[in-house]
């Protein structure tokens, strides 16, 4: 897919012109279009019929009531928006990106919500609720849950300073949920390069796409239980991960002791929490990524992410347009669309 079909509004212009940005034309978007190169994916073979205009004609509204919740919110809890942000990964990375992780336990639910990467960390449920009754009055049984989320997604990044992109739409949203896939396919924080580069492929997403979206930690927290392995213990020999660095490894030392404590957060980015920026991957050079997960993705002694590392930490606006582009690619996986799946009433119920 061509760079020029992606509108980039950076920085401060984003928060002042979200109209001009949302308002591009999308030439070359026609029935069938969707993110091709991404070759297959996890659900729903390599193909997908997603489409920017889809509510073109049946909720013109949808950009607007998007910005009219999220705007408000961010601006009150900053934090919000890098929640936003994890909901469509943790989404898309289970089944798809078919809304399955809103749903609560039901009569044939077993909810996502308790699977091990999401129990008690996952959150912005209530700002998607707060999204879809807005859609739900003015656009009744029209906007999927799953391009609720999406869209939120989007939304949080530009509202945060990063890159505004043409979002392809017309998910639809899962009568099912898989506490196993959420499990098993949502990377852990303690993953070696390996294993980040296997669960991405198992998704149709490549090493540029695993760096790039790795940037989605430019903004937001995590809990001392995430990444204490690394402060104490990170090999079984009782040492501190030798890539951490130690000024910082002796402040994350003092927020998150030996034992308790592992419900303390601290930045996933120190410099910059709340910015979309290239922020992260300057930190990851000076040995401050967070998350053995951050930091593999130079140390790991893979050419190719290393490199993606150093040239994202040199410029932010690669790093924009690559991350749109693998948003992108990530929205795609595995859509429910045509007469599959459901549009919810309600996101944490099927109908
Ligand atoms: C590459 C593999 C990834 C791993 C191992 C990983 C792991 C984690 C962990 C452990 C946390 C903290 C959770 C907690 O403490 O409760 C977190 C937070 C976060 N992740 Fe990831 N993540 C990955 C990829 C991504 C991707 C692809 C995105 C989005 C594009 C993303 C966006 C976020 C955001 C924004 C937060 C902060 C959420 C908040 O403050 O509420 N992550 N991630
Ligand atoms: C990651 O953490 C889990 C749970 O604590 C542990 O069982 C596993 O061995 C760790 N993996 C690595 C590579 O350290």
């Amino acid at each position: 897919m061509a760079l020029s079909k992606f509108t980039l509004c950076l920085g401060a212009i984003a928060l002042l012109s979200s109209t001009l940005c949302f308002a591009h034309p999308g030439f070359g978007f026609g029935f069938g279009w969707g993110g091709g190169s991404g070759g297959s994916t996890g659900g729903g073979g390599g193909y997908s019929s997603l489409f920017p205009q889809f509510y073109q004609f049946t909720c013109p509204q949808v950009d607007e009531i998007i910005l009219s919740v999220l705007e408000p919110t961010i601006a009150r809890n900053p934090r919000m928006a890098a929640s936003l942000l994890r909901l469509h990964f943790h989404d898309c990375f289970a089944q798809g990106c078919d809304a399955s992780v809103l749903l609560d336990n039901g009569a044939s639910i077993v909810s996502e919500k308790r699977s091990f990467p999401n129990i008690n960390s996952l959150r912005g449920f209530e700002v998607i609720d707060e999204i879809k009754e807005k859609l739900e009055e003015a656009c009744p049984g029209v906007v999927s849950c799953a391009d609720v989320v999406a869209l939120a997604a989007r939304g949080s990044v530009m509202l945060s300073g990063g890159p505004n992109w043409e979002l392809p739409l017309g998910r639809r949203d899962s009568k099912t949920a898989s506490v196993s896939l959420s499990n098993n396919n949502i990377p852990p924080p303690n993953s070696t390069i390996q294993n980040l580069i296997t669960l991405f492929q198992r998704q149709g997403l490549n090493e540029v796409d695993l760096v790039a979206l790795s940037g989605g930690h430019t903004i937001g927290v995590a809990r001392c239980f995430t990444f204490k392995q690394r402060l104490y213990n990170q090999n079984g020999n009782n040492q501190p991960d030798e890539t951490l660095e130690r000024t910082y490894s002796n402040e994350l030392r003092s927020m998150c002791p030996p034992s308790g404590g592992d419900n303390n957060i601290t930045p996933l980015d120190l410099a910059s929490p709340a910015r979309f920026d290239n922020a992260y991957f300057k930190l990851i050079l000076w040995g401050k990524g967070l998350l053995t997960s951050d930091e593999v993705l130079l140390t790991g002694r893979v050419r190719k992410t290393m490199e993606l590392v150093k040239a994202y930490a040199d410029d932010e606006a690669l790093f924009f347009e690559q991350f749109a582009k693998s948003m992108v690619k990530m929205g795609n996986l595995g859509p429910l669309t045509g007469s599959n799946g459901e549009v919810r009433k309600n996101c944490r119920r099927v109908n």
